[in-house]
């Protein structure tokens, strides 16, 4: 398995993997593979990374910009994140996080952050203190890790694609 980042031919089984790993899940609104392609439109997927194994795509990733308390900082946010549901628990959103983190790093970034299940993403660095907030949201549930420079606090604000 190789991650890459996605090629045009790529958009329409990116989109089919969100829609299909998302449908599952009792949080899920159905709107994640639509995020995914606003991002692209507005030109806000940073990066966008599949898995791809023997030319299937395995798994896909985006990062886009976000603001803290208005002000964007270097930091990024995580999702959606995606994985065949016949392959989860394989190591592969794994493989695709850390890819994508060792790319923000090498932009500088500052830092990254998501909305998600503790018990994942502190297997990946991940962690909350409580001092990052989304709405009213559990800070539990509003995970960062520091890249560079100071860990942030303020209410967090992802990309226009994921409020309309
Ligand atoms: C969430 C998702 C991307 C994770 O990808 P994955 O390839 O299954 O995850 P990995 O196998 O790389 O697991 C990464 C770590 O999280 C843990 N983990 C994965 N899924 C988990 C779950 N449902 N509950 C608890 N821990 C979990 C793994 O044990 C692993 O930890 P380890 O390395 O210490 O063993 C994938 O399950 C998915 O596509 N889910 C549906 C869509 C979704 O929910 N996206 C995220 C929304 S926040």
């Amino acid at each position: 398995m190789r991650i890459r980042y996605e090629m045009p031919a790529d958009i329409d089984t990116i989109h089919d993997l969100t829609s299909i790993a998302f449908a599952p899940m009792p949080f899920s609104e159905g709107t994640e593979a639509e995020i995914v392609r606003k991002l692209r439109a507005n030109g806000d997927l940073t990066i966008s990374l599949v898995a791809e194994e023997e030319g299937e795509i395995l798994g896909h990733v985006a990062f886009s910009p976000v603001t803290i308390d208005g002000v964007h900082g270097g930091w990024f946010g995580l999702g959606p994140i995606s994985v065949k549901p016949e392959r989860q628990r394989q190591g592969i959103g794994k493989a695709l996080i850390v890819r994508g983190l060792e790319l923000l790093m090498e932009m500088g970034a500052s830092g990254c952050a998501l909305i998600g299940n503790p018990d994942i993403y502190n297997r990946v660095g991940f962690s909350s203190d409580g001092q990052l907030t989304y709405l009213d949201l559990d800070t539990r549930l509003v995970q960062r890790i520091v890249l560079r420079g100071p860990a942030p606090s303020g209410a967090i604000r992802f990309a226009p694609a994921f409020e309309s």
